[in-house]
């Protein structure tokens, strides 16, 4: 090591742990963040000059840079993300299991001399305001300089957070690198990353993620899926409380009254669109608490209190316009970074749908000249911006409330292009469980892999849990078992994404989905009328609000049908899908299972007489 920085710590374990790793990683340097602008701008720089980054214009955009990554390495990789617990049973069916000691050993290799030629940054960091009850501290060392940017706008970070420590609180631990380290002279490449040997570890007993290879968003920014969902949901199932894929929001009446919503869909399947949407309706208000995680506890009165443990948000670009959500156009006007986006002639990002008339020309994700007759994409599907929550225009008043905010409802919904209808109310909480354990969704390209893929994908949390899936749905049923059900948030299946026989999506989603949170608002506030169907309560006759909305008849009769066939049809996939679990599926699920069933055929024979 040529400089060693002293240490800004005086917690033992932290500065111990630092060491051992810069001595396993050989960094030439070693730089404790400490959180501020000054810092931020610095890494900024270093991307600029290391040609990873590039400004773009400062009138159009200012304090914003351009990044693109390796082609390799744009997404999170399932197929590569990993839970080392001691038992393999502990990781259940779902995810992919090594055991913690070989999975070391194997680690400790590709980590020695890894960060040689580069600066080993460590970035202590809260998930959740500073000192709310709620949140957590976790630690990251990486060697990117591109991450310690990035988690400065996704966490709090540095000096604050260190003080916060103390001498001797607790914190995850989370070893981040780009695995590629440098040769005396060897030039850099714009995106370091080591596309061969990627590999996102996560040792749930000892609170610990390693992850090696990538430098691209969930894969490396370990406050966010790693710390905040895979190790947060197995603490959270010990200590009583909910770590969550969901988006919150508040929601406000015209007559004044806010309840907030939480709602769980998978990758890239709208939780920043719906948490940050303009409602068409006339006087109805939504502000954005979070747009990708939720922690959840009980408060003393017995409800169910979220925070948002993140800071920004790390958005999907594609799709994003003034017309599909101008709050994240806005939020993104400047102080942002942009990666995987195409590039303007007047040095500004474009992605698709952001325009209704693209660029005539365009400089593409992969640096090539673009025309719109080219007939290819010009920014990679998974292009995403990271912003500062702050910026965000509807920003709730309440976003870093350290106590959370009440959740009244929870939508849990997918891409399903047929039988699940646009909105359907759960009985009861271990129903609406049950909804959210037979959650299936389409696959996107947030993830590595085939796109457009149906799966089973419970609670949007298939790459999430970081313990047996089937022990997570007893702890859903547990928690509501524990909890006083008048107080409980009601469960809504919901789903933007039905398509026609022609392909195109029936429901015009984003700001006339606010027809949909109006109804959900008022079945929490007892006004709502409901019909009972054999997969739940649906929208009775005219109690769903379509003043004003251009859709056809048929349309709309489509998207709130009751597919008596089609969810026959699903009976068997679901046992399929419930036999995986064994022993850990709770009672109370294949109870529902059963129950479904049942009422499916009461209705077919009803519907044959
Ligand atoms: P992650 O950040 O990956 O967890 O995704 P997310 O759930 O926040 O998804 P996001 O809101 O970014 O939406 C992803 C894509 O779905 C974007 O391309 C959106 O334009 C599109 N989308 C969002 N809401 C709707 C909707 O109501 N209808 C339709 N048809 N598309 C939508
Ligand atoms: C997701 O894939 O659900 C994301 C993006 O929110 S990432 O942080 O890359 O996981
Ligand atoms: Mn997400």
């Amino acid at each position: 090591m040529k400089v060693k920085a002293v240490p800004m710590t005086k917690h033992k374990q932290l500065e111990s742990w630092a060491q051992e790793v810069a001595a396993l990683c050989q960094p030439d340097r070693v730089a404790w963040c400490d959180g501020s602008e000054h810092e931020y701008q610095s890494m900024l720089h270093l991307m600029v000059q290391a040609g990873t980054a590039q400004w773009l214009d400062p009138e159009k955009r200012p304090n914003s840079v351009f990044v693109r990554s390796d082609p390799a390495d744009v997404a999170r990789v399932e197929e590569f993300t990993f839970i080392c617990s001691k038992s393999k049973d502990d990781a259940g069916p779902t995810n992919h299991w090594r055991d913690p000691s070989e999975k070391k050993k194997t680690l400790t290799g590709y980590f020695s001399g890894c960060m040689k030629g580069r600066t080993l940054y460590v970035i202590p960091y809260s998930m959740g305001p500073v000192g709310s009850p709620i949140a957590k501290i976790g630690v990251e060392l990486t060697d990117s300089p591109y991450v310690v940017a990035n988690m400065h706008i996704m966490a709090r970070v540095g000096a604050r957070v260190l003080d916060a420590l103390g001498t001797d609180g607790e914190f995850v631990r989370g070893l981040h690198s780009v695995g590629a380290p440098l040769a005396p002279n060897q030039a850099d490449s714009p995106w370091p990353c080591n596309a061969a040997t990627k590999c996102v570890c996560h040792f749930p007993e000892t609170r610990e993620i390693w992850s090696y290879g990538s430098g691209y968003g969930g894969n490396a920014l370990l406050g966010k899926k790693c710390h905040a969902l895979r190790i947060a949901s197995v603490q959270a199932h010990d200590e009583g409380w909910f770590a969550e894929h969901m988006l919150i929001l508040g929601l406000t009446n015209p007559e004044g009254r806010k309840i907030y919503i939480a709602a769980a869909f998978p990758s890239a399947c709208g939780k920043t669109n719906l948490a940050m949407m303009t409602p068409t309706l006339p006087n109805w208000k939504i502000e954005t608490v979070g747009d990708d995680i939720a922690w959840m506890k009980f408060g003393s009165d017995g409800r169910l209190y979220a925070i948002n443990p993140e800071a920004g948000f790390f958005g999907v670009a594609p799709g994003t316009s003034m017309k599909s959500n101008p709050n994240a156009m806005r939020t993104a006007a400047s102080n942002s970074i942009f990666t995987n986006c195409a590039l303007t002639p007047e040095n500004d990002v474009w992605w698709e749908q952001m325009s209704d008339v693209p660029p005539a020309e365009l400089m593409d994700w992969l640096r090539r000249p673009w025309t719109p007759r080219d007939g290819r994409k010009a920014a990679h599907p998974n292009a995403r911006f990271t912003v500062p929550a702050r910026q965000c225009p509807v920003i709730s008043p309440d976003w870093e409330n350290p106590n959370g905010v009440p959740i009244s409802a929870i939508l849990f919904g997918g891409r399903r292009a047929g039988v699940v209808p646009l909105v359907n109310e759960a009985m009861s909480w271990q129903h609406g469980t049950f909804l959210g354990s037979i959650m299936s969704s389409e696959t996107t390209a947030a993830a590595a892999g085939a796109v457009g893929a149906l799966r089973y994908d419970p609670f949007a949390m298939l790459p999430f849990c970081g313990y047996h899936m089937g022990d997570y749905f007893a702890h859903w049923l547990a928690m509501g078992a524990k909890a006083e059900a008048a107080k409980l948030p009601r469960i809504f299946y919901v789903n933007w994404f039905r398509k026609g026989a022609d392909g195109k999506f029936l429901w015009p989603g984003y700001g006339e989905n606010s027809r949909v949170l109006k109804w959900v608002f008022e079945r929490v506030t007892g006004k709502g009328e409901a019909v009972e169907t054999p997969i739940g309560r649906l929208p009775a006759k005219d109690a769903l609000d379509l003043s004003g909305l251009r859709v056809p008849d048929a349309a709309l009769a489509e998207l709130l049908r009751v597919d008596v066939e089609g969810w026959t049809a699903e009976l068997k996939g679901m046992r399929a899908h419930f036999g995986k679990f064994g022993s850990h599926l709770p009672k109370g699920l294949k109870d529902e299972l059963d129950a479904l069933e049942k009422r499916l055929q009461a209705a077919a024979v009803e519907a044959g007489r």
